[in-house]
């Protein structure tokens, strides 16, 4: 089942011939008897039963162990129509994706807020939703990024409170994140002896929400400077937005939100003064959700019923796909939940796509505080691993690449395992050459770049079948087969472990095949043979890199 999907394949004629021939195999060991433990005599039973064709050229059995041999022949003739030439061809063309519903995708990720940390689930954040955003993009759906800034809300009192006494215009140009967080850890500092300051902040942020102009005016500098400042940061990652959204857009909706609510009978009033939706499947407010406070303000949830109501409208997605980490699984739910009790149908295309912990994620000098930190941290580290080589003597910008090597290093960390769990940060462990590593990836697709072009004229299959005495070109080849099928598998459950791993068997393929099929000193046919699947190989690293999240490089 891990291997074949008959039915969705872009290469039928194998995967559904060999998905039979396994189907029928369980099937007649099933009959056998599946409980009694004489393999042997099962595959025995089932090796009587089926018989080789034009696809499956071979069976055989041992002990436990049924072997089908596919034709090899064949399996080139496939791999020469069925793979794209091209590099962005891949995924788009293929037949296993005409099944797939190609709309708009709007894509909400990384969201950070301003003035408090960009911690380690912002990173995430940002790298999962540009892995689905991309890959979405790749399967020929019209994709809309969007960055949901935390942008409203008490912090902007305490901000504009304690701006006057603790910040600087000077440093807000100079770094304006780092100030903005600095004037913040001070302000909360002393608004917690300081009444007059708790009092000073609420009024700040009640005039914020009149719209009062002297506050917006310095609200929407703090905004457009963080803005500015996040740009520059996500060009490094190569992670670009469509809309810079935020909390402060809809906080009037919100309040339409409540109306619309109350007009629908969906509001209730609880006995503490706020206004609650009841969610209990019995109506008996065994769980429900605040979507107004006493005061007559509005909630994070309250305005991202508004959000989603607004981007429907706006951008008329036909599915939506919010980022975050699991803690706010239940915020999501409730989200969901209440939109469809508004008759907004269309929820039911909205998903949240949790992940889990990073737990450790240490600069040198400390707690990792801002996203540059950690960029910064990953490039310092890679230069210094990379200066021991000879390439990097010879590169132009061996900073820019160990830049892209280090962020690689941090994406395929970060997607090997299920988005759900936790995991724990080692920096050394993502940065080693050898083993399951972004930069294992990268050096793959380096010494790929590296090993020259064949010489087109000479057809493929004529070229191929020099090939076909090597088990390792026969492997590769079956891989590259799969790559559609991962990405289908990744655009389900919108897991990048799929392709990462993917990724990585192929790079481990691919050294052994740089050892046992050399180029140079080979007959030119056998030598252009390897070459054409070296290429193949390096077309499909690349692709799938760049799904990744990640912008390969040519030399390391
Ligand atoms: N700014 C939020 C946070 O840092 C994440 C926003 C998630 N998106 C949303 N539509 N609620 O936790």
């Amino acid at each position: 089942e891990d291997v074949f999907m008959p039915a969705l394949s872009a290469v039928p004629v194998f995967r559904k011939q060999l998905s039979v021939f396994m189907m029928l195999t369980v099937d007649l060991i099933h009959v056998a008897g599946s409980k009694t433990t004489d393999a042997a005599n099962c595959s025995l039973f089932c090796i009587f039963q089926l018989k080789p064709d034009s696809v499956v050229e071979a069976i055989s059995a041992l002990p436990g162990v049924i072997t089908f041999t596919v034709n090899r022949k064949l399996l080139v003739q496939v791999c020469e129509s069925e793979l794209p030439q091209q590099e962005e061809e891949f995924g788009l063309n293929s037949k296993l994706f005409d099944t797939l519903n190609r709309g708009t995708s709007l894509v909400e990720f990384s969201s950070p807020n301003i003035a408090k940390k960009f911690h380690a689930g912002h990173l995430r954040s940002t790298f999962i939703g540009n892995f689905i955003a991309n890959l979405k993009h790749s399967l020929g759906n019209r994709v809309i990024r969007m960055n949901y800034l935390g942008d409203w809300g008490m912090q902007f009192g305490l901000l504009g409170a304690g701006f006057g006494k603790f910040g600087c215009q000077q440093k807000l140009k100079q770094n304006p994140l780092q100030h903005l967080f600095e004037v913040y850890v001070e302000v909360n500092k002393e608004a917690e002896h300081n009444e007059e300051m708790k009092l000073a902040a609420k009024d700040f942020f009640k005039q914020l929400e009149q719209h009062e102009s002297e506050a917006v005016s310095l609200w929407q500098q703090f905004r457009e400077i963080t803005v500015h400042e996040y740009e520059h940061i996500y060009k490094r990652l190569g992670v670009h937005f469509d809309i810079y959204s935020g909390e402060s857009q809809h906080q009037d909706q919100a309040q339409k939100v409540v109306q619309q609510l109350q007009t629908q009978g969906l509001l209730k009033t609880s006995e503490k003064g706020t206004g609650v939706v009841d969610l209990s499947p019995d109506g008996d407010m065994s769980s429900f959700c605040t979507v107004l406070r006493s005061d007559g303000t509005t909630l994070y949830i309250t305005r991202d019923i508004a959000a989603a109501i607004d981007r429907k409208r706006k951008y008329h997605f036909d599915e939506m796909i919010y980022v975050t980490d699991k803690s706010q699984a239940n915020h999501f739910d409730q989200l969901f939940q209440i939109l469809l009790s508004m008759d907004h149908a269309w929820a039911d295309r909205c998903r949240h796509v949790p992940f889990g912990l990073v737990q450790g994620m240490k600069t040198r000098t400390g707690e990792v505080v801002f996203l540059e930190d950690v960029l910064d941290e990953a490039r310092t580290r890679m230069l210094n691993n990379m200066s021991q080589s000879k390439t990097t003597k010879e590169m132009d910008d061996p900073e820019d690449t160990a830049e892209k090597v280090g962020i690689s290093a941090l994406i395929v960390q970060d997607f090997k395992g299920p988005l759900q769990s936790d995991y724990k940060f080692d920096w050394d462990r993502i940065l080693q050459t050898q083993g399951d590593t972004g930069v294992f990836l990268q050096y793959t697709h380096a010494r790929l770049s590296r090993s020259g072009s064949f010489i087109c004229d000479e057809t493929w299959q004529d070229l191929l079948f020099s090939l076909l005495l090597e088990q390792t070109g026969i492997t590769i080849l079956q891989h590259l087969l799969r790559y559609d099928e991962v990405l289908y598998q990744s655009a389900q459950d919108l897991q990048p472990k799929h392709l990462v791993n993917f990724l990585l068997k192929l790079s481990h393929l691919i050294a052994s095949a740089h050892r046992e099929l050399p180029v140079k000193g080979s007959a030119p046919g056998v030598a252009q043979a390897r070459l054409r699947l070296f290429s193949r190989a390096h077309s499909v690293l690349a692709n799938g890199m760049r799904i990744l999240g990640i912008t390969p490089v040519d030399r390391m």
